[in-house]
């Protein structure tokens, strides 16, 4: 039995991804490196991904399934405006639960080893595709939730006297990985901040950091670092003043191969001050709200904007990997995927997120697949072949 489990209405019929009828007619050649865009609902494609050797070979998942939002969505051109997809679910939660759970198992059947998955939802859903993710990823292997900005929403709370809750501003990404063992480099993103200096001493109450420098020994608290490392910072900081005072600190610190550190005493201030230099650079944290999230240069009226997925691309994937997004939409991460040199496949179940992908997608290469008759699940056949 799972540690994690949530049930609904029915989950006892839930759709077993096992259990469904399997496709064979898909050539395997289609699969290996060519990027793929499926114009079908994802659970079959997925179903031939790993009926045609694809279990464990996608690097990188990004979702952005539908939000459990209760609204239609549009595709807004000039002055007409059609549906693209509807987020309304007459079985309530448990229909939606069902939609996204077997496709869920499914993407994890499908992830690397070393792999991720980003699924972006909102306040809708998001606490009960956790506990569903918890189940089929594993706890150990949730990351982080990433709050990023919510798209351009009027905030129509201004017009009451009394409110019952505050207005929603964030959407959320849940990151898992595959394993516990998956490690990326520091994301880094720009973050421009001039050399300080700052006390050092800290409330943090360690009685082996506190010992003595420039006369002081703290009664309770610490010094930030051990002694030799802050007794040698004292001697950096006394050899620049005696020697290099005609530079600037961030000069010699340059110059001196960027590792030095230094403490100083000034008379008045209690304590000592250690220096830190300037950033060009921070680690990002889960808050995300420095990029843009959303956008609307497609008309497609969920759209995500490329620095969003330029972040989860570029931070957790390498090139040649591949990538892929089972609701695809307006094709943002396909586009980004292109840029960046990863291998992509995308899907979706709409005419006009198909539309509106492939206009995107012109000039890149890839395969474009079509289910073929609706009722039957027979496969898909190539409906076009862009090189
Ligand atoms: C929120 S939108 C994705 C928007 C996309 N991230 C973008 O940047 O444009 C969700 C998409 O999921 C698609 N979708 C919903 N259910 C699906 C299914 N079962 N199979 C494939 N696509 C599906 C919808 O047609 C819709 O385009």
């Amino acid at each position: 039995m799972p540690d994690v489990r949530l049930n609904w209405r029915s989950n006892d019929q839930k759709e077993k991804l096992e259990s469904r009828k399997q496709i064979k007619d898909f050539p395997n050649d289609v699969l290996r490196n060519t990027n793929l865009l499926f114009y079908s609902d994802n659970l079959d494609v997925m179903d031939h991904l790993i009926n045609t050797g694809f279990s464990r070979k996608i690097d990188l998942i990004y979702i952005d399934p539908p939000f459990y939002s209760n609204e239609n969505y549009f595709l807004r051109r000039k002055n007409t405006q059609s549906i693209g997809f509807s987020d309304i679910w007459k079985g309530r939660i448990s229909e939606y639960l069902e939609m996204i759970y077997p496709r869920l198992c499914a993407m994890h059947r499908l992830l690397s080893k070393s792999g991720s998955i980003f699924v972006h939802l909102d306040w809708h859903v998001v606490h009960y595709v956790k506990v569903i993710m918890d189940e089929i990823f594993k706890p150990e292997n949730f990351r982080n939730e990433i709050i990023i900005k919510r798209g351009r929403r009027k905030n129509l709370l201004y017009q009451f006297k009394s409110l019952d809750r505050m207005h929603n501003s964030n959407d959320s990404i849940l990151w898992y990985s595959k394993s516990p063992e998956t490690r990326y480099p520091p994301p880094l993103v720009e973050y421009a901040s001039a050399s300080k200096w700052m006390g050092f001493w800290s409330n943090v109450d360690r009685p082996t950091l506190r010992y003595e420098i420039f006369g002081i020994v703290p009664e309770r608290g610490q010094w930030k670092w051990s002694k030799a490392r802050a007794s040698k910072a004292i001697r950096n900081y006394h050899v620049y003043q005696r020697k290099h005072r005609f530079l600037s600190l961030d000069e010699y610190w340059s110059q001196t191969g960027r590792t030095l550190e230094f403490i100083r005493k000034r008379k008045g201030v209690k304590y000592p001050e250690y220096w830190i230099p300037a950033k060009s650079h921070k680690i990002l944290d889960n808050i995300w709200t420095d990029i843009e999230t959303y956008d609307y240069s497609t008309g497609y009226g969920t759209e995500k904007h490329v620095e969003l997925l330029q972040r989860i691309i570029g931070k957790f994937s390498r090139p040649g990997n591949t990538v892929a997004d089972f609701f695809c939409g307006s094709g943002t991460s396909l586009l980004v995927a292109s840029r960046m040199n990863r291998h992509w496949i995308g899907c979706d179940s709409s005419s006009l997120a198909m539309k509106v992908s492939r206009k995107r997608l012109r000039g890149y290469n890839y395969r474009f697949l079509i289910r073929k008759a609706k009722p039957s699940r027979q496969g898909f056949r190539q409906a076009v072949s862009i090189s």
